[in-house]
């Protein structure tokens, strides 16, 4: 029996490329929507199925949070044999530990609440931190979006180059970017602020003169990869930067606050929907092919490439 795909309201195209890459067509599913808010999936027969509920939970974070939870509680309720929550994008993934007193930690209340709906395992690419691993009862599959990534970069980037991650968080990355295009890596020091600003001033490595491909896992308000721009210009790296990220939440502004800068290139993957409008400079690489080659091993009980390799 084949991999039952089930697409939730977030990203159908990529559920449908998903579907599609493995040689499936999504499994009937449908939501309704009361005046007051609340939502009410439902899904097809599923019953004895090794189930996929495909739904990155980007904005509206909240409503595509609880979509999926009851996407996953209608397909145990369905008698599905087997039910996966494939969550490229995970929201709420920042919010990995308490920065002050009174704060929760969210990522541990969602990654609880998934499981609770029913999900068996959680499949996320490039999350913010691999410490959700360690935070969820399932188990957890972090693929990554590098490798797709990297071949996009390879023909945009003139040397001499260097990959430039915008805060410590980001230089694992970097290094994974590091080992497929051969590249040196530079870091920022980045503060952050608020939600929508952050404070860079000092780089470490060598960027003068040198074509600056900055890389991270989410690009949001465009407040990190800004402050970074604004250092590389400091430190005279060559202007025509190209950024490449894994999530494109993109909220309202975002782009509008990078117009002012020498960006080349944005690249992105298909993990959220709002990085997919066609717009120039921007390039998107589609994660389906990833996506599709974790479920059809899974599928078959094979074992997944390393996650950290790329
Ligand atoms: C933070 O550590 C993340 O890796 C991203 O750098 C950050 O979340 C991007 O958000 P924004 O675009 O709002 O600065």
């Amino acid at each position: 029996m084949a991999p039952c795909i089930v697409s939730g309201s977030a990203n159908p195209s990529l559920a449908r490329a998903v579907a599609a890459a493995c040689g499936v067509d999504p499994a009937d599913w449908v939501l309704e929507r009361f005046p007051d808010g609340e939502l009410r999936p439902a899904v097809g027969p599923v019953r004895g199925q090794d189930v996929y509920v495909v739904q990155p939970t980007g904005p509206p974070v909240n409503d595509n949070v609880v979509e999926l939870m009851l996407s996953l509680d209608a397909c145990r309720r369905a008698g599905a044999a087997r039910i996966t929550a494939v969550v490229p994008y995970f929201g709420y993934a920042r919010q990995d530990r308490r920065l002050r007193t009174g704060e929760a930690i969210g990522a541990r209340v969602v990654a609880d609440a998934l499981a609770a709906a029913g999900a068996q395992r959680l499949v996320v690419v490039d999350p913010h931190t691999s410490a959700l691993e360690s935070m969820c009862h399932i188990p957890v599959e972090m693929l990554s979006a590098v490798g797709v990534l990297a071949g996009a970069l390879a023909p945009l980037v003139s040397t001499p180059a260097v990959l430039v991650a915008p805060d410590l968080g980001a230089v694992k990355l970097a290094e994974r970017y590091s080992a497929r295009l051969g590249l040196p890596v530079a870091v920022v020091r980045k503060t952050r602020l608020s939600a929508t600003a952050v404070e860079a001033e000092e780089l470490v490595g060598d960027v003068t003169g040198r074509s600056a491909v900055i890389v991270d896992d989410m690009i949001s308000t465009g407040a990190t990869i800004e402050a970074a721009m604004r250092v590389l210009l400091t430190y005279e790296a060559d202007p025509g930067f190209i950024v490449a990220v894994t999530h494109g939440v993109l909220v309202a502004g975002c782009l509008d606050r990078l117009a002012g800068y020498p960006l080349a290139h944005l690249v992105l993957t298909d993990s959220l929907e709002s990085a997919t409008e066609p717009r120039q400079g921007l390039e998107v690489a589609s994660i389906a092919p990833v996506l599709a080659d974790a479920i059809g091993r899974m599928h078959r009980d094979e074992a997944l490439d390393d996650p950290l390799g790329g």
